[in-house]
C-alpha cells in the first residue's frame, strides 16, 4: 500500500529567508504548455492579474525590438528571463528557459542557476526529444526534478503508460503523488494518492479538495459516469497505490526519483498541487562551488555569479542587464561588490527584481535570488562578485560551437564598430567570437543556426551594422590547455593559420574537420582539447 510519507517540509515558514527562497526552471518540448503553466503559477503568486500576461508581454516587446522579431515569427521563445513571485510562505524565482534547441546554451547556463526544476510533459505524446536533453543537463547537475503531466483534458496516454515512459527512458523512479479519474473528456479531476483527497475539475483550483473515504468512495462513480468506469478507474488506482514507490523525499533531493503531477495548465488544474508540492519539496539554495571552496547559501558574506547577460531589453533606455544568481549572504541596493575578474570595486545601485510585467528596484536580496545588475558592459557571463573574496564560482559552461562562418562586413569603415558590437555580442553569450592569428576578419561560432540570424539583426538593428556570413575552411573548433605553457606555445607555433583567441584570450584551434581534429588529438598527447569551457 503506497502511503505518502511525511515528508520533512523543506522549512518554508522559517523566518530564514534562504530556507523560504525556491529557484526552478521549467524544461519542455516546445508546446507541452511550459508558457502556459508559467502563467497559470504566476497567476497563484498574484505577479500577474489576467492569464495570457506573459504572451502579451512578449508580443509587446517584440514590437519594440527588431531582433526579437525572429521570436514572434518563429512562435519560439528566445529570451531568457526571470519572474519572482510570493505564494504562500515562499518566494519562488521562476528562471524561464529558450523553448527552441538552438538556444540551448542560454538554457544550460540558466540550468546552472537554478536548485530544482519542473518537467512538463505532453500527456498525449509522453517523453520527447528536447525534455529528454534537458534532462540530461539536469541530471549532469542533480538537479531534483518534479514532474507536471500536462492536458489531461485532451486525449491522453494512460497514465502508467507516462510513468512507465519517464522510468524507462530517464532512468528515473516515479511516484505519483495525485492520479487523475479520467482522461480526455472523461477527465473529472485528481485523487491525492494515499490522502484520499479529490481535486474536482469541476470546482475551483482554489476551492481546495474534498476528503474522500478512499477509492471506494461513492463519489468516483459520480465523476466517472461511462459503464464501468468507476469499477476498471478503482482497479488502477489500486494498482497505483500497490505497485509504485512512494515519494521519498531523500531520493528526490538527490535526483533518483520524481513526484508526478497530473493536470491540466490551460483550465488551471493541478497547478496548485504542483506549486504546493514545490514548496514542499523543492530544495532551498544549494551550496555552490567555487575554484577554491564551496560557498554555503547560509554564509553572511554576500557572493553571486552572472549566468546570462541580456542587453537592450527596452532599447528606449539601451541597457544591459547582468543576471546573478545570489549565492551566499545579503544584497543590499547600494552596497559595493568586488568584480573578481578585474579586482574592481563595484557598486550596486540598482538591482532590479522582475515580476511578470514589472521590474522593481531590489533592497535586498538573498542566497537563491536571481537579481538583474544594470551595467554598461563591465560585466561578463560566469563573473564572480563577492564582498572581497578572490573565488571564481565554477561551472557556467561555454561550448564549443558547432557551425563556424566568418562575418562579412559591406561597409570597410565600420570595421571598429564591428569589433565593438562583437565584443558585446560575445560577452552577452549570444555567439562565439574567435580572433583569428592570421589577422583575418573574426569567425563567430554558434551552437545552433539561429543565432546567426539573431546576431545578423542585432548587428543590423542595434548597431546599423548590416553584414553577411561567409563560410570558412574550418568545421569544428577546441580550446585547448597543456602541463605547460611550452607545449601550448609549440602547438600554437605549429598550427599558425588555424589559432584562434576567444574573447578571454583563451587559445583556440580550429580544425576543417572532424577527421583533422582527432588526427591532431592523437598526435599531440601532451595538449588537452576540450570542447566546454567554464567561463571566468
Ligand atoms: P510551450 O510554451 O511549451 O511551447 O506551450 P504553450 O503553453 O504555448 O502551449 C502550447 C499549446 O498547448 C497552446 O495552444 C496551449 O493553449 C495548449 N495547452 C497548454 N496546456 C494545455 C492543457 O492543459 N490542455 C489543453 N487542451 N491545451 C493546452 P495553441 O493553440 O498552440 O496556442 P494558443 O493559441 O492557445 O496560445
Amino acid at each position: 500500500m503506497l502511503m505518502q510519507t511525511d515528508p520533512r517540509p523543506a522549512d518554508p515558514k522559517s523566518a530564514d529567508p534562504v530556507a523560504r527562497r525556491r529557484t526552478f526552471a521549467i524544461i519542455s518540448h516546445p508546446d507541452a504548455g511550459k508558457t502556459t503553466l508559467t502563467e497559470k503559477l504566476l497567476l497563484f503568486g498574484g505577479a500577474i492579474q489576467l492569464a495570457g500576461e506573459v504572451k502579451a508581454k512578449r508580443n509587446r516587446v517584440s514590437t519594440r525590438s527588431d531582433w526579437m522579431g525572429i521570436e514572434k515569427e518563429r512562435g519560439i521563445s528566445v529570451v531568457t528571463s526571470v519572474m519572482t513571485f510570493e505564494y504562500g510562505d515562499c518566494v519562488f524565482n521562476l528562471l524561464d528557459t529558450p523553448g527552441h534547441e538552438d538556444f540551448s546554451e542560454d538554457t544550460y547556463r540558466t540550468l546552472t542557476a537554478v536548485d530544482s526544476a519542473v518537467m512538463v510533459i505532453d500527456a498525449a505524446k509522453g517523453i520527447e526529444a528536447r525534455t529528454r536533453k534537458l534532462f540530461e543537463v539536469c541530471r549532469l547537475r542533480d538537479i531534483p526534478i518534479v514532474t507536471f503531466v500536462n492536458k489531461l483534458d485532451r486525449e491522453a496516454r494512460d497514465p502508467f503508460e507516462t510513468l512507465d515512459e519517464i522510468e524507462k527512458t530517464l532512468a528515473l523512479d516515479v511516484a505519483p503523488i495525485t492520479w487523475p479519474i479520467g482522461l480526455g473528456r472523461n477527465f473529472a479531476g485528481t485523487y491525492e494518492l494515499g490522502g484520499n483527497r479529490v481535486r474536482r475539475l469541476d470546482a475551483a483550483d482554489d476551492a481546495g479538495t474534498i476528503p474522500v473515504s478512499g477509492f471506494a468512495d461513492p463519489l468516483f462513480d459520480e465523476l466517472l459516469t461511462e459503464n464501468g468506469a468507476a469499477d476498471a478507474w478503482r482497479e488502477e488506482v489500486e494498482l497505483a497505490e500497490g505497485g509504485l514507490k512512494s515519494f521519498d523525499l531523500a531520493a528526490f533531493r538527490e535526483g533518483h526519483l520524481t513526484p508526478v503531477f497530473f493536470g491540466s495548465a490551460l483550465r488551471n488544474f493541478g497547478v496548485r498541487d504542483l506549486i504546493d508540492g514545490l514548496a514542499r519539496f523543492a530544495p532551498p539554495p544549494r551550496g555552490q562551488e567555487a575554484d577554491k571552496r564551496a560557498v554555503q547559501p547560509s554564509e553572511p558574506k554576500m557572493t553571486g555569479f552572472v549566468f546570462k547577460i541580456q542587453a537592450n531589453m527596452d532599447p528606449n533606455h539601451r541597457d544591459r542587464i547582468a543576471f546573478m544568481r545570489v549565492c551566499s549572504g545579503m544584497l543590499r541596493r547600494g552596497m559595493k561588490a568586488k568584480l573578481v575578474r578585474t579586482g574592481k570595486p563595484m557598486s550596486l545601485s540598482a538591482p532590479q527584481f522582475f515580476f511578470a510585467q514589472d521590474r522593481a528596484i531590489a533592497d535586498e536580496a538573498y542566497a537563491g535570488d536571481v537579481v538583474g545588475i544594470p551595467n554598461h558592459g563591465t560585466l561578463r557571463i560566469g563573473d564572480t562578485l563577492t564582498e572581497g573574496e578572490e573565488i571564481v564560482f565554477r561551472g557556467v559552461p561555454s561550448f564549443a560551437p558547432e557551425i563556424m562562418r566568418r562575418i562579412k562586413l559591406t561597409d570597410a569603415m565600420k570595421a571598429k564598430k564591428l569589433k565593438e558590437a562583437l565584443q558585446q555580442m560575445g560577452e552577452e553569450g549570444v555567439v562565439q567570437v574567435f580572433i583569428p592569428q592570421d589577422g583575418s576578419p573574426a569567425i563567430v561560432g554558434v551552437v545552433g543556426a539561429l543565432q546567426l540570424d539573431v546576431l545578423k539583426e542585432r548587428l543590423q538593428a542595434e548597431y546599423g551594422l548590416p553584414i553577411d556570413y561567409e563560410t570558412t575552411r574550418f568545421s569544428v573548433c577546441r580550446w585547448i590547455e597543456a602541463e605547460s605553457e611550452a607545449e601550448i606555445d609549440k602547438f600554437v607555433n605549429a598550427h599558425g593559420s588555424a589559432m584562434a583567441s576567444d574573447l578571454d584570450g583563451a587559445p583556440v584551434f580550429m580544425a576543417t574537420t572532424a577527421f583533422s581534429l582527432r588526427y591532431e588529438e592523437e598526435r599531440w598527447e601532451k595538449i588537452r582539447f576540450t570542447d566546454v569551457k567554464d567561463y571566468q
